[in-house]
């Protein structure tokens, strides 16, 4: 290798706080490609502390050369490292050692969606002040290099939207759910007993991951602060397999997406199942895959697809900041790509809208008596909401309720609408003696 050009001052130190799947995997790839990794950064990148409660576990992974220690804050004291990498998760004692280590004067990476989503303004202002970088590239869709596509690569555009799938947890439920005809529940204890869901999958299924992340891509693209609390989070729990399958009868899939757009009022940030017409192709992203969408007034509409999650793909990213800040840290602080990709006096105050306030087209199931009049009523209510229908699909009863049967299932499909709107004409559809059952509602997205 032609190593003249290269920096000749010593390898960039770094400790690495959480020893798990991740972080082996950075250890890992950091080894393996060497020196692919020290052509591109122009100097070496060294683990050379690990702080794991588990002792053993990290000797495990990193062997002999390595110091490994049991408190995180041991390797925030030592003043040789010069980036620590927090993949510890939770907002509990992640939040204390990355202030710490920011007070320190270390750069930090850090793979926690939760934690940033959360508490990022906080630290991105303590990171400011003390001018070192906090990188989170594997926060979001953890191999796909969504953060620096935002940040850097689509700069010169207005954002207009984002939609991602970016829980492969539920998006490998929902594959499962379609191909196999089953429900929710089914589909889960299936996924626990393969190890594709947590033994409490909570987080991933009520769509908290999934706002996490959205959450921060938000803020990149519009230059808005971190506000989860502002998020609007519906999980897939409720989703039933005959919505699935009417919905493929429409032409659509449904996929739980995180969503953020800027409109003329605000900023939508909303995570919930949404149908999605079959033919794009965020559509056809099966299985644990992760995919995201970006609509910039420039670009038009991009799309960036991988693995959202596992020990090297999120190794990937983590080790991609590693690089970025092995070239950046001697810049200037203000010559760095700005945390939330707007210089942090420039953030705007946009708000993000309560749900009420966003506009899209809908789903409705109605189970309804099969008699004379019931469609006439409903459609009645949708007119005067001023709410257009897109499309009708009406199963025979026999079809929904068994021989004999007199209830039937009614779906209709509708233009784009308030919000608000719907959900005042929902209450009165469901106040309808004939709507035998409580109506179920999907927002749709034509991502067009
Ligand atoms: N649990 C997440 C998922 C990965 O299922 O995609 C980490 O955010």
């Amino acid at each position: 290798m032609n190593d003249m050009k290269l920096n000749p001052t010593k390898s960039i130190q770094v400790g690495l706080l959480g020893i798990g799947t991740v972080g082996s995997g950075v250890f890992n790839v950091l080894q393996r490609n060497h020196e692919e990794i020290l052509r591109r950064a122009g100097r070496g990148i060294e683990i050379t502390m690990v702080a794991d409660l588990d002792t053993a576990r990290a000797r495990a992974a990193v062997g002999e050369a390595v110091q490994v220690v049991s408190d995180a804050r041991v390797v925030i004291a030592n003043p040789q490292i010069d980036i620590v990498i927090e993949l510890i998760g939770g907002y509990g004692i992640a939040r204390q050692l990355v202030l710490e280590a920011i007070e320190a004067g270390k750069h930090v990476v850090t793979a926690n969606k939760a934690l940033l989503a959360v508490h990022g303004t906080e630290i991105f202002a303590a990171a400011h002040r003390k001018g070192v970088m906090v990188a989170f590239e594997a926060a979001v869709a953890g191999g796909i290099p969504i953060i620096k596509s935002l940040r850097e690569g689509l700069t010169a555009n207005r954002i207009e939207w984002i939609a991602g799938i970016i829980n492969g947890t539920t998006n490998f439920i929902l594959s499962e759910m379609r191909d196999k005809g089953l429900d929710f529940a089914a589909v889960l204890k299936e996924a626990q007993r393969l190890g594709y869901a947590e033994s409490d999958p909570t987080f991933d299924i009520e769509g908290v991951d999934a706002a996490h992340k959205v959450t921060l891509m938000s803020a990149i693209a519009f230059g808005v602060p971190v506000q989860f609390d502002k998020a609007y989070v519906e999980g897939i729990t409720q989703l039933g397999a005959q919505d699935i399958r009417y919905a493929e009868q429409l032409g659509y899939r449904i996929k739980l997406l995180g969503i953020t757009k800027k409109t003329a009022e605000g900023i939508e940030l909303r995570v919930h199942p949404s149908l999605v017409p079959a033919k794009r192709l965020i559509a056809n992203v099966e299985g644990a895959m992760n995919a995201v969408m970006v609509h910039g007034d420039a670009v038009g509409t991009t799309l960036y697809y991988g693995k959202g999650a596992g020990s090297e793909p999120t190794a990937s990213a983590v080790i991609a900041d590693l690089v970025d800040i092995a070239r950046l840290h001697a810049a200037e602080a203000a010559q760095r790509v700005p945390y939330l990709a707007f210089q942090p006096d420039a953030m705007s105050d946009t708000p993000v809208l309560a749900m009420g306030e966003i506009v899209t087209s809908y789903y409705l199931r109605l189970n309804v008596a099969d008699e004379a009049g019931v469609l006439a009523r409903v459609c009645g209510i949708l007119a005067e909401a001023d709410i257009s229908i897109d499309a009708m699909l009406q199963r025979e009863a026999d079809e929904v309720g068994g021989e004999g049967s007199t209830q039937t299932d009614l779906i209709i499909l509708t233009h784009d609408c308030r919000e608000a709107r719907m959900n005042e004409a929902l209450a009165e559809m469901q106040a309808l003696p004939t709507v035998l059952a409580p109506i179920v509602r999907i927002r749709k997205e034509e991502l067009a």
